[in-house]
């Protein structure tokens, strides 16, 4: 009987399953081959009367399923071919998973200079910049430091072609006696950044590094007023409750000078090592400008006094994040600064 029709049929339902196609024309080809009018499917369903009745059952079934089969398989290359079409068409595959978007950070130093403008900016003082290379009357002699005065040698300089009367600022006080030669009092400025000193590098100290120092001339200015504005200070910036104090000491333009320290703690290894022992944190210098800097820049010292202070940014910024080492901050290695928080 006609069962070499059954094994055609299931011949078919293999050749079905296993075909695949390299382009839309083979995958037509099958199609009208399989399903077309004249294809093997009709002429197959044609033959069922000539199935032995005791096998047409299976012969149906095994029709059904090459059939099935047969569209399903031209539906998948189908649809395998339109996607390939339409992505070469476009050059972009819309089905793909997005790569990892990174925003930026800002960077550490500029975060916690911007949180000690801001506190500055609340009691009144306004910003003031001025040039990175200076002549030396405004990073030193204004400054009360005449040519051959020793304490120069406190910040090693780094002079611009060998001439010298032009460096690197040493620090930002030449701002401030930029401000104080075009304005009179009251004043009451803050002036951020960059400054240069010629210094052996280390985990802790850098030849360049940022600063921020703050200048109040007024009459009646005392050192109360400036003990007051950095108390102010610490406790905003440290947190309410911050204790600090102040040392004597010595800078050329003030006097008296102090440095000032806040209480960090000594509960720990880590308290121990970065205050030396004592508890205590070196966060800045300050003291009343010397009546000679007030006069040099064209301001009474029978009028006016005032009070200066300035502070290490790297330094603060050590402190804040516990980092060991201040050269991280000039190698721009982005698993470094990554970690600060995005940028606003
Ligand atoms: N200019 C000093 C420095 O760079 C800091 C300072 C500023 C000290 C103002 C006293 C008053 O070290």
């Amino acid at each position: 009987m006609a069962d070499h029709l059954l094994e055609r049929v299931k011949e078919l339902l293999e050749e079905a399953r296993e075909f695949s196609a390299d382009s839309m024309e083979e995958v037509e080809h099958f199609r009208i081959r399989m399903l077309g009018k004249k294809g093997e499917l009709s002429g197959l369903f044609a033959e069922f009367k000539n199935v032995a009745p005791e096998l047409r059952k299976d012969y149906g079934q095994f029709l059904n399923d090459l059939k099935n089969k047969a569209t399903e398989k031209v539906e998948e290359l189908r649809s395998k071919f339109e996607n390939e079409s339409s992505r070469s068409g476009s050059g972009e595959d819309y089905t793909r998973t997005a790569l990892p978007f990174e925003s930026g950070s800002r960077h550490p130093i500029s975060l916690m200079k911007n949180r000690v403008i801001e506190i500055f900016n609340r009691i009144g003082f306004t910003l003031s910049e001025g040039p990175e290379i200076e002549d030396d009357w405004h990073n030193f002699t204004a400054l009360n430091l005449p040519e051959e005065h020793p304490a120069r040698d406190m910040q090693d300089t780094f002079f611009v072609h060998k001439d010298p009367d032009h460096m690197l600022r040493t620090h930002t006080s030449s701002v401030q006696v930029r401000y104080m030669e075009q304005n009179q009092p009251p004043i009451r400025i803050i002036s951020p950044g960059r400054v240069f000193r010629n210094e052996a590098v280390s985990a802790r100290s850098n030849c360049i590094f940022h600063q921020v120092e703050g200048l109040y001339i007024d009459k009646n200015v005392s050192f109360a007023d400036l003990r007051q504005t950095i108390m102010y200070f610490a406790n905003e910036f440290f947190g309410e409750g911050t204790r600090i104090r102040f040392r004597p000491s010595y800078f050329p333009f003030t006097e008296p000078s102090a440095e000032v320290d806040v209480y960090w703690g000594l509960e720990n290894e880590v308290d121990y090592r970065m205050t030396k022992g004592t508890g205590w944190l070196e966060i800045m210098g300050c003291g009343m400008v010397d009546p000679n800097v007030l006069r040099n820049c064209g301001i009474d010292p029978e009028i006016y006094s005032g009070y200066a202070f300035g502070m290490g940014i790297e330094r603060m910024t050590l402190n804040r994040y516990q980092i060991p080492d201040i050269r991280y901050f000039f190698e721009n290695d982005v698993r470094f600064l990554e970690q600060f928080g995005p940028a606003v």
